[in-house]
């Protein structure tokens, strides 16, 4: 395999020092750049792009050919993995995700098997041909989405802000819940090990909706799920897990066997590595919503997070959850090149296009 020029990411992940601090972004590839629309409109819809290797490849790449990034994250979605269970996903334009059938009631709920990973083939194929057309520049992020934010859009057939349903099943049915996650901790555990032997340099699992539950139920239906499936991957793999919304369980979360934790803008970045940073990575988390200001509030905003992250290895610059489609890419660009001039631990040798190699 081809040794990376640029491996800030992966030894930010180990806590290794590295020679300034490695940036990536959540949706970094997106809606905010014109040249996705472009692919999109295409491959005719979400699905179409996100099953055609190639047309997935062009999507992972387009963030890198603008930005000085660190690291690619394959371009996919968390709900591949309930489509191949069979539930018939669909993103209708400015709608988000939608399922033509649920996994809502105890029949539906005990009919749910892991899928033949033959059906993900599409991201495995993906992950080969990005790696490919990488060669090494940075690594590729891997990723599923945790047992529990899956089971969200499971029960409930499509997005929602309270996820209600699923809320009340956890306090009624909890054996269903209980069901449904361990059904998707053992699916997503043989999808993120695939992952990782088609290439994926670490791997990431995103829960967008662990937070919504009390801390107990969180540790049972989100946490355990989550270190079911850390526990099983390859040895020496480095993994990222990230809950938004659920600071308060950090000490719990910082025990799940993650390498990097990823932490959304409400948490306090400072406080955290003071009293984690000797056992995990840390990654964010610079509010979305920061990069659709100015230039000059762009820049002190990052300042405010890089100073609270500190100088000690262990840090991923990213933000506190996904770009949004109204962030104008210049900011982008900005924030980038800011990251990377904020925290170059090389003095003024150099500028940032010269020293790195991507
Ligand atoms: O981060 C990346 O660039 C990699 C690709 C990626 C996508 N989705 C592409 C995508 C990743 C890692 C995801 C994860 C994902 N998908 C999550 C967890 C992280 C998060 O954002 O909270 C969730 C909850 C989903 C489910 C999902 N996919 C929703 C709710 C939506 C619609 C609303 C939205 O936020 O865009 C999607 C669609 C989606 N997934 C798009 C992209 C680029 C936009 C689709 C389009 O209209 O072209």
């Amino acid at each position: 395999m081809t040794p990376l020029a640029n491996d800030t990411l992966l030894r930010a992940l180990r806590r290794e020092p590295t020679p300034y601090v490695p940036i990536w972004l959540m949706r970094q590839a997106g809606r905010y750049l014109p040249e996705y629309a472009t692919l999109r409109a295409r491959a005719g819809s979400f699905m179409a792009l996100a099953t055609n290797p190639s047309l997935a490849t062009e999507a992972t790449l387009q963030p890198l050919a603008r930005f000085s990034l660190d690291a690619a994250i394959l371009f996919s979605d968390i709900l591949t993995v309930p489509d191949a269970m069979g539930l018939g996903l669909a993103f209708s334009e400015g709608e988000g995700p939608r399922f033509a059938r649920t996994a809502s009631d105890e029949r539906a709920i005990g009919a749910l098997a892991i899928p033949d990973l033959a059906r993900l083939r599409y991201v495995f194929d993906a992950i080969g041909e990005i790696k490919q057309a990488l060669a090494g520049r940075v690594p590729l992020i891997g990723f599923a989405g945790s047992p529990f934010t899956l089971a969200c859009y499971m029960i409930e057939g499509r997005g929602s802000t309270d996820f209600a349903t699923v809320r009340r099943m956890a306090v009624a049915r909890p054996d269903l819940v209980d069901r449904i996650v361990r059904v998707n901790a053992d699916a997503v555990a043989a999808y993120l090990a695939e992952q990782a032997r088609a290439g994926a340099d670490a791997l990431m699992l995103f829960d967008t909706w662990g937070g919504l539950l009390a801390p107990s139920a969180y540790r049972r239906f989100s946490l355990e799920p989550m270190r079911a499936i850390l526990a099983r991957l390859p040895e020496g793999m480095p993994t990222i897990l990230f809950t938004r919304g659920a600071y308060a369980s950090l000490p719990a979360i910082v025990d799940s066997g993650a390498a990097c934790i990823g932490l959304d803008w409400t948490a306090d970045l400072g406080e955290a590595r003071r009293r984690h940073g000797e056992r995990v990575a840390f990654q964010g988390n610079l509010d979305p919503i920061a990069l659709t200001a100015d230039a000059a509030s762009v820049e002190r905003a990052v300042g405010e997070v890089v100073a609270a992250a500190g100088a000690a290895p262990g840090y991923v610059f990213n933000l506190g959850h996904g770009v949004v489609p109204t962030t104008p890419p210049e900011n982008v660009a900005a924030l980038v090149e800011v990251v990377h001039r904020f925290t170059d631990r090389r003095g003024s040798s150099g500028s940032p296009s010269t020293r790195r190699a991507n």
